[in-house]
């Protein structure tokens, strides 16, 4: 998100936890006079991106099997594969010398060891974490 948008301040605060995990969103575009924060106002606007942050951290837990939010910030690439964005440009299955080499890289390890290992190696990897 911040790589698309600069200009965007998110702020993801961990508000009060309501139940099983309640997190606040507080989204604010600190440059509503530039084209892109203007592009922002009129085809995204705060509304859309508080309700997509949402299910992108939902589909992030669930894939983590982690019904709390806070670690998975660490594997972004990792989720990029599980929903199935990688682009074409991504790095292939068995690309790279060694499994920290990038984060692409390191996605495709994870990915690799949750077909060799099991399925779920890679939440249980995080939840040890
Ligand atoms: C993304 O990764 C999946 C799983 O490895 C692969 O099947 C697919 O072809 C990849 N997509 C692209 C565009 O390379």
């Amino acid at each position: 998100m911040a790589r698309l948008y600069p200009f965007l301040s998110l702020l993801l605060a961990l508000a009060a936890l309501h139940g099983t995990c309640g997190v606040e969103y507080e989204v604010e575009n600190d440059t509503p006079n530039t084209l892109g924060g203007v592009r922002f106002d009129q085809d995204i606007g705060i509304p859309f991106t508080k309700n997509i942050m949402g299910i992108i951290n939902q589909f992030i837990w669930n894939v983590f099997e982690q019904p709390t939010p806070g670690r998975p910030e660490g594997i972004a690439d990792y989720m990029v594969l599980r929903a199935k964005l990688n682009g074409t440009g991504f790095a292939l299955p068995a690309q790279g010398d060694r499994w920290d080499e990038g984060y692409e890289v390191t996605a495709r390890f994870l990915e690799y060891c949750d077909s060799l290992i099991m399925t779920g190696f890679t939440a249980a990897l995080n939840n040890k974490m």
